[in-house]
């Protein structure tokens, strides 16, 4: 890590850079793990000062870590540390007035810089290549990383344009792209779930496993994010990108080393290898206006943002199958929703069941046994094992070994997702990013779901909100 540091934070005055990217940013900066030169500059369109953006992030601002007394002093800090510049993403000169106010602010010549684009990815291209042109002179050019925020692209096609295009200003290795669910505590246990428990390994094929189900939903609508949401639908907003990503994790042979590439290595072949079944069994919903916890609320095509006539899904069951000889056989379903009953992300990993043996001689054969590993909320692994019921008579039942965070580990704090992503990226690790092959892989396994349903113009299937969707694709 380089002694001096400025994080530039494109979009700075936005929702996510309030919420999450500031409020990460502090956090990691109370417990010390930032270099001590550090700056942090927002840069937006919005007019704004020093005072009035300071005030805009401190609310967010909180000490998970350190006690309150020490927190006020070290917010103070932090704040103190914080500038605003606004400009405009198309003109040059605002990027050349950005990097001359930074040197005038932390001119030590051998600084790193991050340059965060928290901004739709309509304007990365503009951003990209203005300030590529504005280091020229200012910057040297090995000095800075660029991170980026999904949605990259709309299809496989725009993806490789904005690839391509970025790549004409910055080289790969520079790029960051975030998956937020990578940086998230339960995703980044999986490598250590799968390979550092040797009892797994054997079990962990088709010869074993019937099904991997992957959930996610959300008991949360579209509201203020209308725009956004028509244009992408569940598919390309948590499917393409987050759910694979765990998928990939999940099915992945194990990496040669813990080194960035080699997991990304792994992670690209099975990608490779994952084909949904066949388009026509996806099944896609839109959520409707339904009475939930008591109040009234209002469906997807009621939103004014959203014309009546959209076929955007809100949710969506993805079967699909890994092509290789571990996978061979076992049945991979992604289904998520938006305004679903609840909100939450599981990994149900299904065993084969027993057909045969001295139970379902003497009674009926065992339950088949499950893991399930949940990555929010209440992070944990459950196991459902078949177990005597205690007393006289043989009989048995299942079970469920729960080894749930907040119950097995004391004081549990777990660091928001961001903070474990803007750590690597400071330190130059790149394995919770998505690597242009990786990318394209992902385009390529969703691409044929897409193409078929916007070519046929397929209707979503209505759901009322606070459900589980429709009626017909409950899941088991
Ligand atoms: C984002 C999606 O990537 O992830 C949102 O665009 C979704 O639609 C969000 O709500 C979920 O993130 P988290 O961390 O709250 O599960």
């Amino acid at each position: 890590m380089k002694k001096n540091l400025n994080i530039v934070v494109f979009g700075g005055s936005g929702d996510l850079a309030e919420r999450k990217i500031f409020p990460a940013l502090f956090s990691l900066y109370g417990r010390k793990f930032l270099p001590e030169n550090v700056h942090f500059f927002a840069f937006a369109r919005s007019i704004l000062t020093h005072k009035m953006f300071r005030h805009k992030i401190s609310t967010n601002l909180a000490c998970r870590y350190n006690s309150e007394d020490v927190c006020d002093e070290q917010i103070k800090k932090f704040l103190s540390s914080c500038y605003y510049i606004s400009g405009g993403y198309d003109m040059r000169e605002y990027f050349c007035e950005l990097l001359d106010c930074i040197k005038t602010i932390n001119d030590k010549e051998d600084s790193e810089f991050i340059f965060y684009f928290a901004v739709p990815s309509s304007v990365f291209i503009d951003i990209a290549s203005n300030l590529n042109a504005a280091m020229n002179g200012r910057i040297s050019l090995e000095n800075a990383k660029l991170v980026i925020e999904k949605p990259f692209g709309q299809d496989r096609e725009s993806s490789d344009i904005l690839t391509e295009r970025l790549l004409n200003s910055f080289k790969e290795e520079q790029i960051y792209r975030i998956d937020h669910y990578l940086g998230k505590e339960m995703v980044q246990n999986l490598l250590v779930l799968r390979f550092a428990n040797q009892f797994l390994e054997p079990l962990w094929n088709s010869r074993y496993i019937e099904k991997i189900e992957l959930l996610w939903t959300e008991d949360r609508g579209i509201y203020g994010r209308g725009k956004y949401f028509d244009k992408y639908g569940i598919i390309r907003d948590v499917m393409q990108n987050h759910l694979l990503q765990i998928l990939a994790l999940v099915a992945m042979e194990e990496p040669a080393s813990l080194r960035s590439d080699d997991i990304r290595n792994c992670k690209v072949e099975v990608l490779k290898v994952a084909k949904i079944i066949a388009p026509e069994n996806v099944q896609t919903g839109q959520y409707s206006g339904a009475i939930y916890k008591g109040a009234k609320v209002a469906g997807y095509i009621d939103d004014p943002s959203i014309p009546n006539d959209s076929l955007t899904p809100t949710f969506a069951r993805i079967p699909f199958e890994i092509d290789n000889d571990r996978w061979h056989g076992t049945q991979f379903v992604m289904t998520a929703g938006q305004g679903m009953e609840e909100s939450k992300a599981e990994i149900h990993i299904k065993f084969k069941s027993k057909h045969t043996g001295i139970f379902c001689d003497y009674e009926k054969c065992p339950l088949p046994n499950e893991l399930i590993i949940r990555i929010q909320p209440n992070e944990g692994f459950h196991f459902k094992i078949t177990t005597k019921t205690p007393g006289n008579k043989l009989a048995f039942t299942v079970k469920d070994l729960d080894l749930s965070y907040n119950r097995v580990f004391d004081n549990l704090i777990l660091p928001d997702a961001y903070e474990n992503l803007l750590l690597d990226i400071i330190a130059g690790k790149s394995e919770l990013f998505v690597r242009d092959d990786e990318l394209r892989a992902s385009w390529d396994v969703i691409m044929p779901v897409l193409d078929y349903l916007e070519s046929k113009k397929i209707e979503p299937e209505d759901y009322p909100f606070g459900t589980n969707g429709p009626e017909i694709f409950q899941t088991t």
